[in-house]
């Protein structure tokens, strides 16, 4: 067994260098509980695709940064990484950094890192953004680092990566660098990877967004699904037809203007975020009647049991012309807040004695000799066109080619959720896929179903454990060529139980596990397979470092375990 008095009599050693600049500094002594992590792997959360350490120490007090790039993401960055980052101290740790790896002398200084872009220039986040770079850390006295990348945002995870590096030394009352020097290069393994929230069933400030936004950079995620509207709330204020938040706004503060979003795209893409808009329809559409009653059916139609999945019933009424110009304009403002090129169109849970019931559409079906389910495909197709006729990628949710058996065009991304059969369904249609099953990777689950849901809870129901969503391989039962469509996955935080009160808790420290998986695959380049058992060791430390950041993780266990985790580890079921 080790014990912290073993660390810390090591890293006397190390203070003894600097027993001058010390002087005066009150010594801390740590709490000397047992804390045993012995982790081969460095505390780089998500894992490098490669990485090199060494076994030298050097100081990290004072990083200076050195490019001639002009990049605001770039400069922007750097002095987030220096002001906010790097030098925050943690006197008093959970899981005390294992020092034994690395020399106990500090031999050198980090004084500069150099940042190389292939292309400062190239701003844009997409599919195929190369988020790669190059760090090393030699470990000669005023080491020069160098963090080499192909465009700003690579260089972005560099500098997470570097910040990740860094420990605080509380004996020594400096920042330090072990295991210099080092050498990573890395890449993801896969180009998307995000999380949903749900602004409709609960509403976020703004500031709640930017600070999930920002914890999920940290965990080098890079795709912010935006579930905005619901049937719950229409928080959108819309330009063309303000009624729709007017009327169907929680309040007239639960509103983002198109200024308000705006504002989050940029948060989001100078943090190498890209943030994707779904327009929920036309099902879970409620909340579009109270403003303009005439493009909702079975509205707030009570029992609301057998028109709708949960309260309150509401679909858009898709035979009606100016349901579509509605949508349309709708779309027409998100094209022009969203820059991105995917575009959610959703296409999901609609239930069709909603319309057949509906006078006006049952009218509509008998004059034009059509089923429910023409007329609802007819809608679909003709809102996915016009988005795509804005150039932009439709992304829709996997009940349309699987449930309802549109026939989308080949470029269509499907989202699959209902569990995890759904990947096979829509790879095996050929089409490019968003993993989010939500027996594994839906963040909101588990907590009982709400009294008021006739419904059995979603798929599962169950709670997914941090191992669970660890442990999931999306690519289990797909041929090879069925894997390469899987472009990436979302863990997703529906909003039902969930406001401001408790977002963070309910989705870190386990959305982290969804971004590793994502960022470092299943396997490490030598092939052997990254263990949950390894993950854990660096997962307990990395949720202490994000409640070091400011950010509300919760909880993986008991705090025994926090600090022994092979002590408590379980194996997945
Ligand atoms: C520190 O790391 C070494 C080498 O991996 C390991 O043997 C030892 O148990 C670790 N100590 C603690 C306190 O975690
Ligand atoms: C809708 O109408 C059909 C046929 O009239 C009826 O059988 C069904 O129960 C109705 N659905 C609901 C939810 O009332
Ligand atoms: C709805 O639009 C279609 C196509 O533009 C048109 O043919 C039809 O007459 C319109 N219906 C009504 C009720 O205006
Ligand atoms: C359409 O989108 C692609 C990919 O985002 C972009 O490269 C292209 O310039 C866009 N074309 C137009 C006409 O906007
Ligand atoms: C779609 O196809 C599936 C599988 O063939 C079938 O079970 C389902 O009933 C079809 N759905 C509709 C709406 O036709
Ligand atoms: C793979 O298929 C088996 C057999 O149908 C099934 O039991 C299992 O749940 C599937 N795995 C996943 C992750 O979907």
């Amino acid at each position: 067994m080790y014990f912290i008095n073993t660390l810390s009599s090591a890293l006397i050693v190390i203070s003894a260098v600097w027993t001058t600049s010390v002087i005066g500094v009150e010594q801390v002594s740590i709490n000397s509980l047992p804390a045993v992590n012995p982790v081969k792997q460095p505390w780089i959360w998500p894992l490098p695709q490669h990485w090199d350490r060494g076994q030298k120490t050097l100081d990290a007090s004072h990083i200076g940064f050195d490019y001639s790039h002009h990049n605001s993401i770039l400069s922007k960055a750097i002095k987030r990484y220096t002001d906010d980052i790097f030098y925050l101290k943690d006197d008093y740790p959970m899981v005390p950094y294992n020092w034994s790896t690395t020399d106990s002398k500090i031999t050198g200084q980090l004084r500069t890192v150099k940042i190389i872009l292939d292309n400062a220039d190239d701003t844009k986040l997409d599919l195929d953004t190369d988020e790669s770079y190059e760090l090393t850390i030699p470990s000669g006295n005023k080491a020069r680092a160098t963090l080499k990348a192909k465009n700003v945002y690579g260089a972005l995870h560099g500098l997470e990566t570097l910040s990740q590096i860094i420990q605080w030394s509380p004996e020594n009352r400096r920042h330090l660098i072990p295991n210099a020097p080092w050498s990573i290069k890395d890449k993801p393994k896969y180009a998307y990877r995000g999380l949903l929230m749900d602004t409709s069933r609960h509403y976020y400030p703004l500031e709640d967004i930017k600070k999930t936004i920002e914890t999920m950079a940290w965990n080098k995620m890079n795709a912010f699904h935006w579930h905005m509207l619901d049937s719950t709330s229409f928080p959108y204020e819309s330009k063309a037809y303000p009624e729709l938040s007017k009327k169907g706004a929680y309040s007239p503060k639960h509103v983002y203007s198109a200024e308000d979003l705006a504002e989050i795209v940029q948060f989001a893409k100078e943090r190498g975020v890209r943030v994707i808009p779904e327009i929920e329809a036309p099902g879970h559409s409620t909340s579009w009647g109270y403003g303009i009653p005439e493009i909702v059916s079975c509205r707030d139609k009570v029992p609301y049991f057998g028109y709708t999945v949960q309260p309150p019933s509401g679909q858009l009424n898709i035979a009606s012309n100016k349901t579509k110009e509605v949508v349309h304009a709708i779309v027409d403002e998100f094209v022009d807040i969203f820059p991105d090129s995917f575009f959610h169109a959703s296409g999901d849970e609609v239930v069709y004695d909603c319309w057949s019931n509906d006078t006006e559409i049952a009218k509509y079906l008998k004059d034009n000799d059509m089923t429910v389910q023409e007329l609802f495909s007819d809608f679909v197709l003709e809102m996915q066109d016009y988005i795509r006729s804005k150039n932009r990628t439709v992304i829709a949710w996997q009940e349309s080619v699987l449930e309802y058996n549109l026939t989308l065009p080949k470029n269509t991304v499907i989202q699959t959720w209902d569990g995890s059969d759904g990947v096979k369904g829509a790879t095996e249609k050929g089409y490019r896929t968003i993993v989010s099953s939500n027996n594994y990777w839906y963040l909101d689950v588990g907590f009982g179903k709400p009294r008021s849901n006739p419904y059995p809870d979603v798929a599962g129901a169950g709670f997914n454990h941090w191992n669970r969503m660890y442990s999931y391989d999306m690519r289990a039962n797909l041929t090879s060529s069925e894997i390469e469509l899987i472009i990436g996955g979302e863990a997703a935080v529906f909003g039902e139980l969930i406001d401001h009160t408790n977002f963070e808790s309910r989705i870190w420290p386990r959305a982290s596990t969804v971004a590793h998986v994502l960022w470092s695959g299943y396997e490490n380049p030598e092939g052997e397979k990254l263990t949950s058992e390894d993950a854990i060791l660096r997962l307990f430390p990395w949720r202490e470092r994000m409640l070091l950041r400011g950010t509300m993780a919760s909880p993986l266990n008991q705090g025994f375990c926090t600090r022994n985790p092979l002590d408590c580890f379980q194996p997945p079921e």
